[in-house]
């Protein structure tokens, strides 16, 4: 494909009430119906934004320019002042639809009408899960466990802010009114409300404390990670933008959640030596979190965000892909036709009371086919955070749990699994799921050990600091 740019400008102008880079002031009407969401939008993160932080300044990064060198700039900032703002990536010249009917075709600068309302759908369900995590992320500034920790918690939550910005201007400025009810809409619903909730079922559970905090961003994350690359591929060009620009966002806060459950295995391992001990209640009353509890979050947060990808077959996955709206990830690097008309795919399936595997066409089976690449791709983590206690000389190591564990969407929904991939009566499940699954005893546990640190240089005893850190993902 080729790399070469439009004219259209790169830096981003700060000028404006609104900072952008789409010439935003060519376009009056849009300018004004995205002037009138964003005191919207500010009310929306005074209520729902992190608690008690809008006066205190965050050393934080503000993108000035879509290029490589241009897109961070650091600076302090009271975060209500933060410059939200629409950036997109450049344009590729000649850029067609890469996958589906209209394979080959220029990619579109409008919306095809046939797709419209799939189209939207798409859009307000990425965008919905933006303010969702700021709003599940609200209460850990009172209780971080540095002032560094509590910067890359605000980083994160500006960004899913911004993430939100994108996703809005698409729907103001190709989806005319009922866009802007979507945009209205995507301020309204809130995370766990049981009247108004937010659309998708992981980003309705608490984050109630910091261990669940860096799982999310690693697990959850990446989820915004699979699905951004997926829209990176769409044919409609404006969604492709953008989504590159968020992705480069997106790097960092999983950063912060691999890198943050490093620090809390390294300090826990840190006194499992200096104990000589492995057993969780000594581990509990010397103040840090011991390894079963470790394993229960990172089974809990990888499965609820496995749910995150849909159902195993799905007939909107296909027509999706069919019309050029979202591709696989890495779509334009696969060696394939990008048709998949013949093509098979085998899912897992419950048969006769035991797992197995069915062969399904891969174009209704698109969910899985994504559900998989992010499942190898959180293995290699959890092999990190082993290498964490293998270096400290522990024969302990934590697992990712088994694709059927705790699911509630798709076919797998039906059956009870452990985390090994065994089937269980509702018996044992409901004797044994506090085995695998973090029970109210863990989080009251992990809840109270947190407690705000905010002294440079401070850190909480359950998390190793940054020099003592030997992961890599530390460095
Ligand atoms: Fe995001
Ligand atoms: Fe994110």
């Amino acid at each position: 494909m080729a790399e070469a740019t439009t004219g259209e400008p790169m830096s981003i102008d700060y000028s404006e009430r609104i900072p952008n880079n789409v010439d935003l002031a060519q376009d009056p009407a849009l300018q004004r119906a995205l002037e009138h969401w964003q005191p919207n939008y500010i009310d929306w993160w005074r209520e729902m934004g992190p608690v008690a932080s809008s006066n205190y300044e965050v050393y934080l990064r503000t993108a000035v320019g879509v290029d490589a060198h241009g897109w961070a700039h650091f600076d302090f900032v009271r975060m209500p002042e933060y410059r939200w703002g629409i950036f997109l990536s450049p344009r590729v010249e000649g850029r067609t639809v890469n996958f589906g009917a209209h394979k080959g075709e220029p990619a579109w600068q409008d919306v095809p009408g046939e797709h419209r309302a799939n189209l939207r759908r798409i859009i307000v369900t990425q965008g919905d899960t933006e303010p969702a995590s700021v709003e599940q992320q609200r209460h850990l500034g009172a209780v971080a466990p540095s002032l560094y920790d509590l910067r890359n918690l605000f980083q994160v939550n500006v960004e899913e802010g911004r993430h939100l910005w994108a996703m809005v201007y698409l729907l103001h400025k190709y989806f005319g009114r009922d866009g802007r009810e979507e945009a209205g809409a995507l301020l309204e619903r809130r995370s766990g409300d049981r009247n108004n909730p937010r659309i998708l079922g992981a980003f309705n559970e608490a984050t109630p404390d910091w261990l669940a905090y860096f799982m999310f961003t690693y697990f959850t994350d990446r989820d915004g990670k699979f699905q951004l690359n997926a829209l990176a591929e769409s044919g409609f060009d404006p969604l492709a933008r953008t989504t590159r620009f968020m992705l480069m966002e997106e790097a960092h806060h999983m950063f912060v959640g691999e890198a943050g459950v490093a620090r809390v295995i390294q300090r826990t391992c840190e006194v499992m030596n200096q104990l000589k001990s492995d057993d969780p209640v000594q581990l509990r009353a010397a103040g840090v979190i011991d390894l079963p509890t470790i394993q229960r979050y990172l089974n809990f947060h990888c499965s609820v965000t496995i749910d995150l990808f849909g159902a195993d077959e799905s007939s909107n996955a296909a027509t999706f892909f069919n019309a050029g709206l979202k591709g696989r990830f890495e779509e334009s690097k696969r060696d394939d036709d990008h048709l998949l008309r013949d093509r098979v795919y085998s899912v897992l399936a419950v048969h006769d009371g035991a797992l197995g595997e069915r062969e399904v066409p891969m174009l209704n089976a698109l969910n899985e086919v994504l559900r998989d690449d992010f499942v190898r791709d959180s293995i290699g983590g959890v092999g990190r955070w082993n290498k964490v206690i293998e270096r400290a000389g522990l024969p302990q190591r934590l697992h990712t749990p088994h694709k059927a564990f705790n699911r509630r969407i798709g076919s797998l929904a039906s059956v009870r699994v452990d985390p090994d991939g065994r089937i269980l009566g509702e018996t044992e499940w409901s004797e044994r799921q506090y085995e695998w699954l973090p029970s109210a005893g863990d989080r009251a546990f992990v809840a109270a050990l947190m407690g705000r640190i905010a002294a440079p240089g401070q850190y909480a005893n359950w998390i190793a600091t940054l020099n003592t850190c030997d992961s890599t993902e530390c460095r």
